[in-house]
């Protein structure tokens, strides 16, 4: 893309795209079309839809594992307001402005024009114009990249050493709640701007479909029995964790379960609790503290399952 053409460009109403789109397809169809990915997230899905129909940038807030980043794709890639259907980002906390809006190389620019490809090489808040924008685990961004997020936000425009860029885009971030390690809080005026909705574990039933699901995907080939007893007690450990301060990630639980039974399996035998515990215990991210207090919740767990 030429700068010159860049600055020539025109807005796109995003909000209207996401309701023409969101009125052809049917939100039923983009549910389901989730239900593919992720189950027990229907009401999320409309939260952020309804959002984004009225162009209001949408923030999916959770602890780690519940799919955020795979339910923003998901959505995304469903409305598919481009070809491709969103630009996404990572976000971590070196970034600076310029990753976000891309920079103007002067020496290229001295000796081949402003309009030669590697003059300007855009970023993302330039290239997802037209389109649907992830950026995933957006509260890692430092204030400085944030400042650059903001003002693309609010003006719809994006500013590269004096050049303005128009920018139009159907904004979904992820990020994890302010207490966790590592993350920046949103500046007021930023936060002020989204529209936060609240990530969280299935309820029982679902979520104890969703292990057996994810474990058996896992598991691929290996036909192994994943014992119905040890789903059980898994997904009652889960909520007792929680309760006890200790969110666990669907993704872990998942793999630990399909880690017990593949690790029975090649015993030639039928996964049982001490496996689920060993699997638990390598398989849930944390400190030997935490893990020594999570096994125990998880003994509990399987004495009263
Ligand atoms: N409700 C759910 N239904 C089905 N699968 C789920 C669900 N929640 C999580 N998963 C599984 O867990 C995996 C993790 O999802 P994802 O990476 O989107 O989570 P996240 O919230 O973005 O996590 P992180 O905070 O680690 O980035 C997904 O690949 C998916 O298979
Ligand atoms: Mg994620």
């Amino acid at each position: 893309m030429k700068l010159s053409e860049l600055l020539q460009r025109e807005p796109v109403n995003i909000p209207r795209l996401v309701r023409e789109r969101v009125r052809k397809l049917g939100v039923e169809e983009i549910v389901r079309a989730v239900n593919k990915a992720l189950r027990g997230l229907d009401d999320v899905v409309l939260d952020t839809l309804s959002g984004l129909m009225i162009g209001r940038p949408v923030a999916l807030v959770g602890t780690v594992g519940l799919g955020k980043s795979t339910l923003a794709k998901v959505i995304a890639e469903t409305l598919a307001l481009s070809d491709p259907p969103y630009v996404m980002v990572a976000c971590h906390s070196h970034m600076t402005a310029v990753d976000l809006t891309g920079d103007i190389d002067i020496a290229v620019a001295l000796q081949t024009g402003l309009d030669h490809p590697l003059a300007y090489i855009p970023g993302p808040l330039v290239t997802a114009h037209g389109s649907a924008l992830i950026l995933d685990e957006i509260n890692r961004l430092n204030p400085y990249a944030q400042a650059a997020l903001l003002q693309a936000i609010q003006e719809h425009y994006v500013y590269v050493r004096g050049f303005r860029i128009r920018t139009d885009f159907a904004l979904i971030a992820t990020a994890n709640p302010s207490e966790y390690e590592g993350v920046y809080e949103l500046s007021e005026a930023l936060a002020d701007r989204f529209k936060f909705v609240e990530v969280k574990l299935p309820d029982r039933e679902i979520l104890r479909s969703v292990l057996i699901w994810k474990a058996k995907e896992y598991l691929g080939d290996l036909e192994a029995e994943i014992p119905p007893r040890l789903v059980d007690m898994l997904v009652k450990f889960t909520y007792e964790a929680e309760r006890a301060g200790y969110p666990q990630s669907v993704r872990s639980l998942s793999y630990a379960l399909a880690d017990a039974v593949a690790r029975a399996w090649s015993q030639h035998r039928s996964a049982g609790v001490r496996d689920l515990k060993l699997a638990l215990a390598a398989n849930l991210p944390h400190t030997s503290e935490v893990k020594n207090v999570l096994v125990n919740l998880f003994e509990k767990a399987a004495v009263s399952a």
